[in-house]
């Protein structure tokens, strides 16, 4: 069985879960899910990322230690994962002795190898904020914004990693891979981005000043900084379990592509000895009236507001369905009901009914036996469109674009739905002409075969409603994926429920 190590970015725990962390894991999750489906053995791996300036004085601010306040964030991130059906097979936390461990012999050995040094940091100190500050951060008029207090250049002793001198190598490794970046054209601005000369990475702070970082193995006055310690856990999630190195995809989102995971950590990898991940697969941001959705910008959604109100599978089909994978997605109310009523109510919603209440009222409830001698064009049009949906649903999750992958599943349920205004099963019933008698299972039948079929797709988005379907049909899925995905008569004598609701009318909008 082939090995597939999957993860997403870790989360910062300096502020709660929203929508943007919630879409990475459950887009992760999907992937995960597809690729157990096709029969890969998935690790899949998430976590939190708790050290750093900012933990430090949030927990200061409530009068608590650093680890109980990040302990309590970290919890909620866990929370979340459950709360949105999340299969990871581990979480880490950068907390956590097993990572602290490996962070401090990674840096070990590179300093073993002349790959760090000390030297002079030289730079714009806010003391009132207690953080470096860069060129990004003042005002157009070269100002200071006034969050930022006093500012003053301050010289300090610090820990640098010779990124510069594998500059030419990492040009040449991208070059030489193309696909390391998904979608393509963000590996483009990477070598755009390396077209100037690199600098070489400050990895650490004075312990005086910063106290909450994992200590230098090499120098116990000094703690490692953000990339150092974040990027290293996933490695150290994996570092005992033999064949899983390197990963098969990081699942990141567009802000921490370059340089973190572009430059920094193949470089780091590479210095060490170790493979670089595979590939990187790169998210757009989940907007609102076009800005980045985020706890600073005060526009953050909470995504469990909307799974409590909706149920978690339709929460984790909005988001496939509406994010083209690598582009940004403004959230909108509006766009999430439409999706749910049209999509998921009318289409899926109505035909399981439909379903499940004609097998009731015109076959007492068991699937018939399909007549092969009354199958006609339609039935067979089903079946061919079948052949290519699966066929198409498949190829484009394997590319990742799994928004168009559900589109052409509702196409298909629409195809069902339209099969049965079509054949009119309360029509056959009371028909006495004389095709009617196959007729009536055949399409009773070839619908509640093409549901099965349908309900079986979805999986990897909605795992709960696939069940939820599949145990109203009165069916137990095959073992294996692929047998499932085939069209026959699995179904034949099956024991339906009356009905089931899927996905109830929301509540009208409290104003
Ligand atoms: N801790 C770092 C990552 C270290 S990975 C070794 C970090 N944390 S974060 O909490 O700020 O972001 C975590 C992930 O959520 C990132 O991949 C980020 O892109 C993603 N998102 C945060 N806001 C987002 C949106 N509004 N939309 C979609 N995803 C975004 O960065």
């Amino acid at each position: 069985m082939k090995s597939f190590y999957l993860t997403t970015a870790i989360d910062y725990v300096n502020g709660s879960p929203h929508l943007g962390h919630a879409y990475e894991k459950v887009l992760a999750d999907v992937i995960a899910r597809f690729r157990r489906l096709m029969g890969d053995q998935v690790f899949f791996l998430t976590g939190t990322d708790e050290h750093g300036q900012k933990v430090q004085q949030s927990a200061r601010a409530r009068g608590i230690a650093p680890q109980q306040f990040a302990d309590e964030v970290s919890a909620e991130f866990r929370a979340l994962c459950t709360k949105l059906h999340i299969s990871n097979d581990d979480f880490i936390r950068t907390t956590e002795e097993r990572h602290k461990r490996v962070v401090r012999d990674l840096l070990q050995r590179l300093f073993d190898k002349g790959e760090i040094y000390r030297a002079e940091y030289r730079g714009f100190y806010s003391t009132r904020q207690e953080q470096f500050l860069q060129e990004k951060d003042r005002n157009p008029d070269g100002s200071w914004p006034e969050i930022f207090g006093e500012v003053t250049e301050i010289l300090e002793p610090n820990y640098f990693f010779k990124l510069r001198g594998y500059q030419d190598w990492l040009v040449d490794f991208l070059k030489k891979n193309e696909s390391f970046i998904f979608p393509r054209y963000r590996q483009k601005q990477v070598l755009e981005f390396l077209t100037e000369p690199l600098n070489d990475l400050c990895i650490s702070r004075p312990r005086e000043r910063l106290e909450w970082g994992i200590p230098l193995p090499f120098d116990e006055n000094f703690v490692t900084y953000v990339w150092f310690d974040a990027l290293v856990n996933y490695y150290s999630a994996v570092v005992d379990k033999p064949g899983l190195w390197p990963a098969d995809f990081h699942v990141i989102g567009k802000d921490i592509l370059v340089p973190p995971h572009a430059v920094y950590w193949p470089i780091m990898l590479h210095a060490a000895g170790l493979p670089p991940p595979r590939a990187l697969l790169v998210h757009g941001w989940w907007t609102q009236r076009g800005a980045k959705m985020s706890k600073s910008t005060g526009n953050a959604l909470n995504p469990l507001d909307l799974v409590t109100e909706f149920g978690v599978d339709a929460f984790r089909y909005f988001l496939v369905r509406e994010m083209n994978v690598g582009q940004d997605s403004d959230f909108t109310r509006e766009q999430f009901l439409v999706r749910y009523n049209s999509e998921l109510a009318n289409n899926l919603g109505n035909l399981v009914n439909r379903t499940l209440n004609m097998t009731t009222r015109f076959a007492g409830g068991v699937v018939p036996a399909p007549v092969d001698s009354a199958e006609e064009e339609p039935e067979r049009a089903l079946k061919e469109l079948w052949k290519t949906t699966h066929t198409e649903f498949i190829q484009l999750c394997e590319g990742f674009q799994f928004h168009l992958a559900l589109e052409r599943l509702m196409v298909f349920l629409t195809a069902i739905n339209g099969h049965i205004e079509l054949r009119a099963p309360w029509k056959l019933a009371k028909s006495t002409e004389p095709g009617a008698a196959a007729l009536l299972p055949t399409v009773l039948a070839t619908m509640a075969e093409a549901l099965r079929l349908g309900a079986a797709l979805l999986q990897p988005v909605m795992p709960s409603t696939t069940e939820k379907i599949q145990a109203a049909l009165g069916h137990a899925p095959a073992a294996a994926w692929r047998d499932e995905l085939e069209w026959g008569t699995r179904l034949t004598g099956a024991k339906v429920s009356p009905g089931l609701v899927l996905f109830p009318r929301p509540e009208p909008e409290k104003k």
